[in-house]
């Protein structure tokens, strides 16, 4: 169901006094969604240039080849950033840039790539925070078959993670300070392994359970490895969690609310965490992990920082013959929700702010990722005019300012995204941008959302002016 149109809420009645002065205000973004260029200066193909190549794999048969072109359009992205007024900027660099073959040489042209980018950055007051992984797999790990599935289902995937964040963080290290291992493997494990919706478009189990556990293993690893080139690194782990309700009071739809957390949220905190993985998850799954002696303790490096992603929450009913984790969503009627079909709550985010700091004990949060996609529509003055996604922002912002109020450590908010960019299996027509891209002439124009935010990054300095 559509959102009403409704009028945003004032940027006024933020209660922006709450965050710190240090806040961070960015926007982010990810390579393969926005670079474009996937054959230029040595890159070689990634598991989602041959995912997005599959006939009927992804709406409209879209794919990265040209994106935002932001691989030759980055100075305008950064003027765009300043534009906002943002101060940092979440980006990932691309694996198959920098190491083509997965494991072995490095291109240079890729790591000058992303030094020109981070030196832009630096020069427009814009601190980067750099993921090593989201989602872009060196095709040539994938055709890797070892003792698996090749990729991720393979123990020396994780190996080579280790190695190429070593690569990046000795080169950018000087300048970037900030570092996540990996973006959202709750999507590479189980969307790309066991629903097949994403690359590499897998539905098995086995491979899944297993791909989960090396991602997890790959962030340790990499945790050390940048460490050990770039002692100054604050690293972190970028993860992506709904809250999860119950369709009913009933002990079958209760029960199956647990095993949707488990499915969605503890499988990939609890490790990181120093609890191992849940044991009902595991018995529920049935199958070996492929441990060895101390990787758990790898795997649960303590972290500089946590980065939650949220978009919506989740209500499950009991689904005894279904597909793991055997709960199935169930779609509230008359509830907002976005153009992804997504429910809206905002005080989804607050609530798992919350969990993370008071159960988990996480001792500095950033908000990596939100936002929204709506079917915008361009003015005839070419002006695009979105108070619904406003709205979003708004409303998830005052989710932020209600957690720190209630003692969560926030240092920053990172909007999804700065652009509209190539939506994984969506392809492009869900834009989540606060900034809209005319993908026929690659024309940028900032939608109301992004003045919004633009106001409301403002006012928030002002109270620290006013402070
Ligand atoms: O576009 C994605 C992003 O790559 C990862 N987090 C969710 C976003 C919206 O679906």
């Amino acid at each position: 169901m559509p959102v009403p149109p409704s009028e945003p809420l004032a940027s006024a009645i933020l209660d922006l006094a709450a965050f710190p002065p240090s806040f961070a205000w960015g926007t982010a973004t990810a390579a393969y969604q926005i670079e474009g260029a996937v054959a230029e200066d040595g890159r070689a193909p990634s598991i989602w240039d041959t995912f997005s190549h599959v006939p009927g794999a992804v709406d409209n048969g879209d794919n990265g080849d040209t994106a935002c072109d932001h691989y030759h359009r980055w100075p305008e992205d950064i003027s765009l950033m300043k534009e906002l007024g943002t101060d940092a900027y979440r980006m990932s660099v691309a694996w198959p840039r920098i190491v083509p073959g997965g494991d072995g040489p490095v291109n240079a042209a890729g790591l000058d790539f992303y030094d020109r980018l981070v030196d832009g950055l630096l020069d427009a007051g814009i601190t980067p925070s750099v993921t090593l992984y989201h989602w872009d797999l060196p095709q040539a790990l994938q055709d890797r078959v070892q003792d698996s599935h090749g990729g991720w289902t393979e123990r020396a995937t994780a190996e080579h993670l280790a190695a190429y964040a070593s690569v990046v963080a000795e080169r950018l290290g000087d300048r970037v300070t900030q570092w996540a291992t990996l973006n959202e493997p709750l999507c590479s494990g189980w969307i790309g392994h066991l629903e097949g919706r994403m690359a590499p478009g897998f539905t098995d189990l086995t491979a899944a359970v297993r791909a989960s556990y090396h991602l997890l293993l790959g962030h340790g690893l990499a945790t050390q490895a940048i460490r050990a080139v770039a002692p100054g690194a604050q690293v972190g782990l970028v993860t992506n969690h709904s809250t999860v309700a119950a369709a009913s009071d009933r002990p079958e739809d209760l029960a199956a609310a647990v095993r949707m957390d488990g499915h969605t949220n503890r499988w990939w905190l609890d490790p990181v965490y120093g609890r191992g993985f849940p044991a009902d998850m595991r018995e529920l799954y049935g199958v070996e992990l492929p441990e060895q002696p101390g990787d758990l303790d790898v795997m649960a490096a303590p972290l500089d920082w946590h980065g939650l992603n949220y978009y919506f929450p989740v209500t499950v009913a009991d689904d005894p013959h279904g597909p793991i984790p055997r709960a199935r969503e169930v779609h509230l009627p008359d509830v907002p929700r976005t153009g992804m079909d997504w429910q809206i709550d905002a005080g989804g985010l607050e609530a798992l702010l919350l969990r993370l700091t008071e159960d988990y004990g996480v001792r500095k949060l950033y908000v990596t990722e939100n936002g929204s996609a709506f079917p915008d529509a361009t003015g005839l003055d070419g002006s695009v005019h979105d108070p619904d996604r406003t709205r979003y922002l708004e409303q998830h912002l005052a989710a932020c300012t209600n957690a720190v109020r209630k003692g969560v450590p926030l240092a920053g908010y990172y909007a999804w995204s700065l652009l509209d960019n190539f939506e994984w299996a969506y392809g492009y027509d869900k834009r989540f941008g606060l900034v809209h891209v005319d993908y026929t002439t690659q024309k940028r124009t900032v939608k109301t959302s992004g003045r919004r935010y633009a106001e409301i990054i403002n006012a928030h300095r002002q109270t620290v002016t006013d402070r």
